[in-house]
């Protein structure tokens, strides 16, 4: 995709399908029913890169409690637009998560294999609890079963991108979230 194809589909606002102002009212939704239910305790975010980092960083500052954030980046695309299915580890989380209370914090969940595989693999290391955020899940897209504890918006089953998801790393710079046809 050329440079001046991303201007065009940054203009075509009939391809808008969640705005800017609808996700920040969202979020601060989300922020507020998550800072209530961990009230006196110290959750620790874990954002999943890439597309994660931007929805992660506006929901911790939604947070009016205390709390921690650190991440971890997986890969299952390799720049198409359907999962392998065989998610890839690349980057570890750092902290250390035994006894925690442990907010895993998700962009977009398509057929479930990140959230399946996110949740055998932190489980193992011993949290006091273990929930899931995402900004959005597709509808009618899974292909395992899981569980997303809050979520921002159900969309129909169509590539989105923008507001820090991608088409081959492209288009994360988007202030809203468009539909890719
Ligand atoms: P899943 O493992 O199929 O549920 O896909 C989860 C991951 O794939 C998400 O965390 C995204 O990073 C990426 N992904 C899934 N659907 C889309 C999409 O429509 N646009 C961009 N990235 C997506
Ligand atoms: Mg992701």
């Amino acid at each position: 995709m050329h440079p001046e194809e991303t201007q065009k589909l940054a203009e075509n606002k009939n391809k808008v399908l969640i705005s800017r102002d609808e996700i920040r009212t969202k979020i601060q939704e989300l922020g507020k029913r998550i800072s209530d239910e961990y009230r006196g305790k110290c959750p620790i975010l874990i954002g999943v890169l890439n597309g994660g980092f931007i929805f992660c960083a506006d929901l911790f500052r939604e947070l009016n409690i205390d709390c921690e954030v650190d991440f971890i980046k997986i890969s299952s695309y390799e720049d198409a637009v359907k999962t392998s299915g065989n998610v890839k580890l690349l980057k570890e989380i750092n902290a250390h998560l035994e006894g925690r209370d442990v907010i895993v914090v998700e962009d977009i969940v398509d057929s479930g294999y990140s959230v399946q595989y996110l949740k055998n693999k932190i489980s193992k290391m011993n949290p006091k609890s273990l929930k899931f955020v995402s900004l959005m899940v597709k509808e009618d897209a899974a292909q395992v079963p899981y569980e997303v504890h809050y979520i921002g918006f159900k969309i129909p089953n169509r590539f989105v991108v923008g507001y820090g998801l991608d088409l081959a790393q492209k288009f994360r710079n988007l202030p809203d979230i468009y539909v890719m046809d």
